[in-house]
């Protein structure tokens, strides 16, 4: 069966910020090690430590910033730590993520040439949950100061001269949960108190981000912005999309984790792949949901900064499963399915269309860590159906958006609906207009009509990305099995665009 929807495009005047289509690497699980890093001594091709084909697999993404250690890793993190010769670095416990035992050999000088070779902005978060002012304001002394002092002479011994330049900073993370149990308004004194110190040192200008809510906690987000809106370029919000309506979030008793659990206590199983329909529509609603927090919070920022000048910086979102059977319950590795890339889609759209106020979000995590856009099995590597969602997306990358009036059909299940297409669209610096929209429906097809206003398109072409299940993903046997193809289901018309879509499929559409 195939449903009509509507949607008309209007003249906007907003920037994508790239940011958007920003990544998450923390010390957890193989996303560091056996991920980024594998050593210099690798049989794994590899330049000085790091992975060549996952730079050229980020490469191609066209990724614009990477966010680095932590998650809570970053409010354990002692930077000093993973500086200096690397036979001569400390191990210590991962206290967060498996109780592993981390070797710091890969640290502050490791992740900055990582992200040259990306071409990637780097953002780091401090550590405020157990570190003090002082070493937070040595760290930033150690990468951007220029001049005479201890933490540039100790950057200099350890074999960087020149100062590296980092524009965002976030001052510590979940400050609510794992980065130090606190209240919004102990913790609105301490950003208060820490970001002082993270100074700006010759042209190098910080961007600070202040630990924000989860979820719709939106009480923090208001004691955040009573008290410190003035002191910070960005608020972050962390929200992560999974099957909500059976399980139970609750806390860990260490108070640093949060399972999902049955009401009698039981884990709940979601798996990343075996899953039905059911599943399937939670996650979609799941995902929607990010809509209503970016709403929320923006309200809640408008009452005290209505220029939008703090920005909403949603710098951990993604599907969160079980991990796969036989893994590490702390490493959170999971497959990721034709499920993950129509859930990163949908929010995709949304933070495109509230370009706004979201001017930076960090898809957690970026290689064999929740919804990762890369797996890696020793030398192999795949790119999972969410990878190719940001693949075909990264033409919005800092294009103007247009926004969109949806007059969608609406996907049903039992009493509940959401709608059946979500979409975005943008005008890039060549004047080209592109549409992303992704049919959340596994069982209908959409015929999409698309009216644009004041855009007159000569050819459309478009690339498709869809699979015959709702849970068909790459495999390392079968690494190619969900890739994006040429869409030829779309024309142009005297009102504007015609096309139609598939069941659980993600298209992008470019009109010239
Ligand atoms: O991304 C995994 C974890 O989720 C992060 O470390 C933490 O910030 C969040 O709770």
């Amino acid at each position: 069966m195939t449903n009509s929807i509507k949607i008309k495009i209007h003249a906007g005047q907003h920037r994508i910020n790239r940011s958007i289509y920003g990544h998450f690497a923390e010390h957890l699980g193989r996303c560091i090690y056996e991920g980024f890093w594998v050593g210099e001594d690798s049989p794994i091709p590899n330049t000085r430590g790091i992975r060549n084909d996952i730079v050229d697999a980020l490469k191609a993404l066209n990724i614009p910033l990477l966010r680095w250690p932590g998650g809570c890793f970053a409010d354990n993190y002692h930077w000093r730590e993973g500086v200096g010769p690397r036979e001569q670095r400390p191990r210590m416990i991962n206290t967060n993520w498996g109780g592993v035992v981390e070797n710091n050999h890969f640290g502050t000088h490791e992740f900055f040439d990582l992200c040259d070779m990306l071409g990637a902005e780097p953002y780091i978060c401090g550590n405020v949950g157990s570190g003090t002012v002082e070493e937070m304001e040595q760290w930033i002394q150690y990468m951007t100061f220029d001049g005479e002092s201890p933490m540039a002479e100790l950057r200099r011994a350890n074999g960087r001269e020149e100062p590296w330049r980092l524009t965002y900073f976030g001052v510590g993370n979940e400050n609510w949960s794992c980065g130090g149990k606190m209240r919004a308004e102990y913790y609105a004194d301490l950003y208060k108190q820490y970001s002082v110190y993270c100074r700006n040192y010759g042209g190098n200008q910080l961007y600070k981000v202040a630990c924000g809510p989860r979820d719709d906690h939106d009480y923090w987000t208001e004691v955040l912005m009573r008290e410190a809106a003035p002191f910070m370029d960005g608020l972050s919000l962390h929200y992560y999309t999974r099957v909500k309506d059976y399980g139970l979030y609750i806390e860990n008793p260490d108070g640093n984790r949060m399972f999902l659990r049955n009401p009698d206590g039981r884990k709940h199983a979601h798996s990343a792949v075996d899953f039905d329909e059911r599943e399937w529509f939670a996650v979609m609603k799941s995902a929607y949901y990010m809509e209503d927090l970016v709403m929320k919070h923006s309200a809640v920022m408008d009452k005290y900064d209505p220029e939008k000048r703090v920005a909403l910086v949603v710098d951990e979102w993604g599907t969160w499963f079980d991990v796969e059977t036989g893994t590490h319950p702390g490493f959170l590795f999971q497959q990721n399915t034709m499920r993950d890339a129509v859930s990163a889609a949908i929010c995709l759209n949304i933070f495109n269309n509230h370009c706004d106020r979201v001017r930076m979000a960090n898809l957690a995590q970026t290689v064999n860590v929740l919804q990762a856009v890369i797996l890696t099995e020793g030398e192999r590597i795949i790119l999972t159906p969410t990878y190719h969602v940001f693949e075909m997306f990264k033409v919005h990358q800092d294009a103007v958006m247009q926004p969109l009036e949806i007059n969608s059909a609406m996907y049903v299940r039992k009493e509940e609906a959401i709608a059946q297409i979500s979409a975005s669209a943008s005008i890039d610096a060549q004047g080209k207009l592109h549409v992303t929209l992704c049919n959340t429906d596994p069982t209908r097809s959409a015929a999409v009509n698309c009216g644009i206003e004041g855009f007159a398109g000569k050819r459309v072409s478009g690339r498709v990305l869809a699979a015959e299940a709702m849970n068909s993903h790459n495999s390392f046997d079968e690494p190619d099995r969900v890739q994006p193809a040429r869409f030829d289901g779309a024309r142009l018309n005297a009102a504007g665009l015609a096309l139609d879509m598939p069941p659980m499929s993600v298209v992008v559409l470019q009109v010239e």
